[in-house]
């Protein structure tokens, strides 16, 4: 059995907080997609840490944690990690586990990054720079250097082999930085990642689930800048949503039971590409610096607008929601009045859909008023409690998607969440 916990927006929905919370529940934390872009943030006894490439179980001790085959691994950021996490007094030996058909990010993917990036001017995606596409782009060209690959003895052949071939690419875009510092970095934690628990993860995840231990998967960015089905080209190159997890960790559909959906009470984005609510104003301004909008991986600030019921209800829709955990709903609890965004004008017609191009077309979101609730909540723990506005508010965004909101999470700590 396996469950699934992913976001619903454009990242950042506090799925690190949200997986931490219900490890206990589960034998096996499971990533599935993505890589360093990712900056899952957790508060462990009272200490704030961020997590790019292991998943958000590994402070539960009798947790497993593994990283799926469809994710993409740099071996610099992982050493670092695992340094991070043993001051905790976590060992990783013991319950990190990686997969052998995860694909490894070289020095030279985050070059092309840059490089791809700088080409692009004025339309750059606003990658975080950690060599995503490029890594994925080697993926499905049939080119990449899986975790399984440093056990043998080829793997410093194939990584000139591969390297060679991205300087090639390099030369084209003009990129001339040297990068051998990098290099010298990648190897020492190559040497590393080979004390670590390499393991067939099809098996090792089946395996388990035959002895009926619980698996929760957990997603990286969010399903708006799903490769697929997001604002493209402004999105990551992975499939974030739950259809990821079956390719992402070799797991069979009818094994997906609830399928968890993260979003903020609000709406946020980070990096380029359209995003119809956003608010430009000091409304905006005010739930940036309420919300503490400043990305957990490049600390670029997040841009912030109203919640987006159009955008919301598609992610459901693709996703296959059971519940939706609704996050940072505190961040609202000074706010005179709440917007909802519940229609499109799309080239002056209303429309319930997220169109195929938003750059392409006139998008004008249409709202619903809200009253606040003047209440500061981040202490209340039972959702008798919550603010009779605050209920109207979940309630006419749980009819408007349908799928309903079980948990509201009111703080970034550990213990600041409601059951509803
Ligand atoms: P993720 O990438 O989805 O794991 O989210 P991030 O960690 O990038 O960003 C979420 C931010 O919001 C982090 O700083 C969390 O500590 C914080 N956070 C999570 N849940 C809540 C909440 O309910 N209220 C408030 N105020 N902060 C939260
Ligand atoms: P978590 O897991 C928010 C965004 C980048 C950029 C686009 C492509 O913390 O929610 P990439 O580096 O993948 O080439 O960047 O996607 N992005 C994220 N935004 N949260 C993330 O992860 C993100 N990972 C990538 O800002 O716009
Ligand atoms: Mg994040």
């Amino acid at each position: 059995m396996v469950d699934v916990i992913l976001g619903l927006q454009w990242g950042d929905e506090g799925k690190g907080k949200i997986v931490d919370y219900f490890a206990p529940d589960y034998d096996i934390i499971a990533r599935f997609q993505g890589g360093p872009n990712a900056g899952h943030t957790l508060y462990v006894d009272g200490k704030k840490v961020v997590l790019h490439q292991i998943p958000s179980g590994i402070f539960h001790q009798n947790t497993v944690n593994l990283i799926g085959n469809g994710v993409v691994l740099d071996p610099v950021t992982l050493k670092r990690e695992c340094d991070t996490v043993a001051a905790f007094g976590i060992d990783v030996r013991k319950n990190l586990f990686i997969s052998e058909r995860t694909n490894i990010i070289v020095p030279t993917h985050r070059a092309l990054d840059k490089a791809s990036e700088l080409s692009k001017g004025e339309s750059k995606i606003g990658s975080t720079l950690k060599g995503i596409g490029p890594a994925y782009m080697d993926k499905t060209g049939r080119n990449a250097l899986r975790a399984g690959d440093l056990l043998d003895k080829t793997f410093v052949t194939q990584y000139i082999k591969l390297r060679l071939k991205h300087q090639r690419l390099l030369d084209t875009y003009n990129f001339n930085e040297d990068i051998s510092a990098w290099e010298e970095e990648f190897f020492e934690a190559i040497e590393f990642l080979r004390t670590l628990n390499i393991v067939n993860g099809e098996y090792f995840i089946n395996n388990k689930m035959s002895e009926g231990k619980k698996i929760l998967a957990e997603g990286a960015q969010g399903s708006m800048l799903d490769v697929d089905f997001g604002t493209f080209p402004f999105v990551t190159s992975s499939n974030t949503i739950s259809a990821g997890v079956c390719t992402g960790l070799g797991v069979a559909p009818q094994k997906i039971k609830q399928v968890l959906g993260v979003t903020k009470a609000y709406c946020t984005r980070v990096g380029g590409g359209p995003f119809p609510t956003e608010l430009e104003n000091a409304t905006g301004e005010e739930l940036r610096k309420i919300g503490n909008e400043f990305g957990a991986t490049t600390g670029r600030p997040r841009r912030c607008g109203w919640i987006d019921l159009v955008a919301l209800k598609y992610t459901c829709m693709i996703n296959g929601v059971t519940q939706v955990v609704m996050t940072k709903a505190d961040v609202l609890d000074s706010f005179e009045n709440l917007d909802v965004c519940t229609t499109y004008h799309v080239n002056g017609k209303e429309s319930v859909e997220v169109p195929f191009q938003i750059t392409r077309v006139k998008l004008e979101p249409q709202y619903k008023t809200f009253a606040g609730w003047h209440t500061d909540t981040t202490a209340i723990r039972d959702a008798a409690n919550l603010p009779a506005n605050m209920s109207s508010y979940i309630q006419f965004i749980n009819e408007y998607i349908g799928a309903p909101v079980k948990y509201v999470s009111n703080g970034p700590g550990r213990d600041q969440i409601v059951k509803l």
